[in-house]
Parts: structure tokens; C-alpha cells; sequence
């Protein structure tokens, strides 16, 4: 997609070795040998879960050297400001693409204009970014969230029925994730949508888990410390369920798939998978962090002079005890 790019920085390169006084015959150094590499300047949200963790390993191994690329990698530790900064800092380092996990969907307009401006392609994974004009940015692929918390909900109300609780109240805890983030407005969403379409169920509480196991087992505590009633702990991702599950475990509450209180997460890394084939979750549902490969594909159709789709929904599972087998999970790669 940017040759001239490319050649310019490796002209710079060449230059920069004849003044050195490099003769024609010398093995091209480590710098010069990587000229023709794609650079791409990946901001990662954090390390915030398993989840998370397998994201940032996928795009690792996607983009190596072996393949043409050179990777740039950003720890945002969550925080937007960190991104902002990283893709400046990608803007002026001349990358030839940069890739966004945003942390949340707002607040992007000015620094993808800056990338726009500066002829750099800007692809978006995982969580989507809301701007005024889509043309900044060329694609994003990620999960339908939203279809997520829909699945959730749709599965809850037949498990009711399987278990003759469907007339009774139900209180629901949620535990949502980093507020203002694509997968805590879509699984909210879908949550709400369950509320609305079910007036026997009731939100106990709405608590804040920031994805991650130690606060969701810290609200979690305190919340079963008041004794509220529960009967669900909706948890935005697998860590938030550990860390409920670590908080009813302390309480001596049940729970799962033998228990009282049911537990519905997303994610299904092999450690959620694990904790479902075990029934400690009840239902795991599926969000892949498998998006190197996927991203690599849009980064070969612009290098390839083509148009990639500009929203790409990857297709997810949900599972419980009785479709998982420890084989599955150990062959599972996350
Ligand atoms: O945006 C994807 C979500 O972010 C995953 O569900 C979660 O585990 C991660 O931290």
C-alpha cells in the first residue's frame, strides 16, 4: 500500500551508509536487510485479562519478521491518553500501518484525522471506534457484541424454563467492564434488552468489574457482605466470573451448574472452558481474540490495491457443561 514510503525510508537507509563510508560489497547490515518490511504500529488496550493476553500473543505472531513485517508494540494499560500518544508516536516514526485496540469507542476523531492526514491506513480491532466520518479509518473486525449479550439472554430464559423457575423473580447482578468500551456497551445492551423483555427479572445490582478478577471479586464480596438477594452474577468477561466465583467461594455461597446462583460470562478462553466443563460457569459465551491473522488479511488487501469490508463480524459459539469435552479445551489455542 506504501511503497513510496517504504523506498524512502530505505533510500534513507542507503544514504545514511555510503556517508558512513559502507563499501558496495559488504553484507547488508541488520537495518539495511529490513527495508522492505511492513512496519506496523499496534496500541494494545492492556493485560487486563486472558482474554486480552491471547490478543496480544495472536498479533505477536502474526507479525514477524519471517512474514515481512516489522511490529511496533503499545501497552496502553487502559488508559486512551496512552493510545493517543502511541499513535502519534506511530504517525511520526513514518509506520506504514497503524492498528487499534481502543479502549473505549469515543474520542478518536482528532488523532485519525492526524493518521489520515499523514496517508497512514488505521485499522481497528476488537472494540469499534464511533467517529463522524468512517474514512478514518480503512477497517475494524471484531465481535458483535451486542449478539452476545443477546445469546446470553436468550439461552437464560430456556434455562429457566429447563429448571421451572420461569415465572419466579429473578435477581440478576451485572458486572460490567471498562465503562464506555464496545464489549461492556453491547453485552449491556443485551442484558437490558433481557430486563425489558422479562418483568419477573429484576437488576439487584450494577456493579463495575473494569474486566478484570481482582475488582469484580472486591465489588462482588462487599455486594454478598450486604446479603442482596442473587440469582444471577452476569460478568462481562471470564476474569470478572473468577473473580465472583472467588467471592461466592469466600462466602460460601453455591453456585453453577449444580448450585444456586447461576454465572453467565463471556469470552471462552480455555481457563473459562475449564471452569464451565468443571460447572463453576454455567454458560460461557464466545468472543475471539484471534484477530492477528484476520488483521493481516486487511493489511494484504490494501497492500494488494484493494477495498477490504469495512466492518467484519467475526462468527462465535456460546458453551456450557454439556457441549464442552477436555479435549476441546485442550485444543483449544486460548
Ligand atoms: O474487548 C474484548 C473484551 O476485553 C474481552 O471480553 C475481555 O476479556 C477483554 O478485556
Amino acid at each position: 500500500m506504501r511503497p513510496v514510503k517504504r523506498w524512502k525510508r530505505a533510500a534513507a537507509l542507503v544514504c545514511a551508509a555510503l556517508m558512513l563510508g559502507a563499501c558496495a560489497q559488504k553484507e547488508p547490515d541488520a537495518e539495511e536487510k529490513d527495508e522492505n518490511l511492513i512496519v506496523v504500529g499496534f496500541s494494545e488496550v492492556g493485560a487486563e485479562s486472558d482474554w486480552r493476553v491471547a490478543n496480544t500473543e495472536s498479533m505477536k505472531n502474526t507479525f514477524v519478521e519471517e512474514k515481512g513485517y516489522e511490529l511496533m508494540f503499545h501497552d496502553a494499560k487502559q488508559k486512551q491518553d496512552s493510545q493517543i500518544a502511541a499513535i502519534r508516536n506511530y504517525i511520526l516514526q513514518e509506520v506504514d500501518y497503524i492498528v487499534l485496540a481502543p479502549v473505549v469507542e469515543v474520542g478518536w476523531d482528532e488523532v485519525l484525522m492526524e493518521a489520515k492526514d499523514a496517508g497512514i491506513p488505521v485499522i481497528v480491532v476488537d472494540r469499534m471506534v464511533k467517529v463522524e466520518d468512517d474514512s478514518l479509518y480503512a477497517a475494524w473486525v471484531g465481535a458483535d457484541f451486542r449478539k452476545e449479550g443477546d445469546t446470553a439472554m436468550q439461552w437464560l430464559e430456556e434455562e429457566l424454563k429447563r429448571q421451572g423457575r420461569d415465572k419466579e423473580p429473578l435477581y440478576i447482578v451485572h458486572v460490567q467492564g471498562t465503562e464506555g468500551a464496545s464489549a461492556q456497551i453491547g453485552r449491556t445492551e443485551g442484558l437490558e434488552a433481557g430486563l425489558s423483555a422479562h418483568p419477573n427479572w429484576k437488576l439487584a445490582a450494577r456493579l463495575s468489574g473494569e474486566f478484570t478478577q481482582a475488582k469484580t471479586y472486591e465489588v462482588v464480596l462487599e455486594l454478598l457482605s450486604q446479603g442482596t438477594d442473587v440469582d444471577v452474577i452476569y460478568c462481562e468477561n471470564d476474569n470478572s466470573a473468577f473473580g465472583a466465583i472467588q467471592a461466592l467461594e469466600e462466602k460460601g455461597v453455591s453456585y453453577g451448574a449444580d448450585g444456586d446462583v447461576i454465572i453467565i460470562s463471556f469470552d471462552a478462553t480455555r481457563a473459562g472452558l475449564t471452569a464451565c466443563l468443571e460447572g463453576k460457569i454455567n454458560l460461557d459465551v464466545e468472543c475471539s481474540p484471534l484477530h492477528g491473522p484476520r488483521v493481516e488479511k486487511i493489511i494484504r488487501q490494501l497492500e494488494n490495491g484493494e477495498t477490504p469490508e469495512k466492518n467484519q463480524f467475526v462468527e462465535e459459539g456460546y458453551f456450557t457443561r454439556e457441549n464442552l469435552t477436555e479435549e476441546f479445551i485442550t485444543e483449544r489455542e486460548y
